[in-house]
């Protein structure tokens, strides 16, 4: 099983400036509580902005640099080859982003795990279009702001659509 996950504003937006764009401490301890103890696969930017490796899951960063090189993770070269990689470790493979990894494994993922912050955002980087012909909403969950969320947000489950049933 191949899970995206991502925080999207209503209008897709996922960053700026290699930030995220919202304080959402809810979001964080969801994305924490699906991908503990799974390996995830991100972009070399995303560990960038994360500026650490996550721990009690393996973190797998893919970058084409030659020279580069960072603390308690495994940089992998080719996407594909870090996805083969995370398989043989778990049955659960969470694709954590940025915009670049989101786009080039949306064809990969069997499930979206999103969180739509009910706002559009200035952004720099994208979420890819959800197309509702490939994706399947399954569940949703609604929590509105508060004092420490800046915004009303959903949980959001997709399932690829299995055209052979
Ligand atoms: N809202 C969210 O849920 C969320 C989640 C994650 C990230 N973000 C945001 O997204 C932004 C970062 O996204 P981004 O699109 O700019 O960058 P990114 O996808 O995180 O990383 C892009 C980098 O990954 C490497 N790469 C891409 N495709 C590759 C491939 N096929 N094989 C090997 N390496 C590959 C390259 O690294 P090299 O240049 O080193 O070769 C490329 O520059 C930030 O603003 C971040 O805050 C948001």
């Amino acid at each position: 099983m191949i899970t995206i996950i991502a925080a999207i504003g209503k209008n897709n937006a996922l960053g700026k400036d290699n930030q995220l764009l919202w304080r959402l401490p809810k979001d964080l301890k969801h994305f924490k509580s699906l991908t503990e103890n799974h390996p995830i696969i991100m972009g070399r930017k995303t560990y960038e902005s994360i500026g650490k490796a996550l721990p009690n899951r393996t973190n797998l960063v893919v970058s084409r640099k030659e020279n580069w090189f960072a603390e308690d993770i495994l940089i992998v070269s080719k996407l594909k080859e870090a996805i083969k990689f995370a398989k043989k470790i778990d049955e659960e493979v969470f694709i954590i982003g940025g915009g670049e990894i989101y786009k080039q494994t949306m064809e990969l993922a069997d499930r979206l795990e999103i969180t739509l912050v009910e706002e559009d955002f200035e952004a720099d980087t994208f979420f890819p279009k959800i197309d509702l012909k490939i994706w399947q909403k399954v569940n949703e969950e609604f929590h509105q702001k508060d004092e420490k969320n800046d915004h009303d947000f959903y949980f959001q489950t997709y399932e690829k659509i299995n055209k052979d049933q």
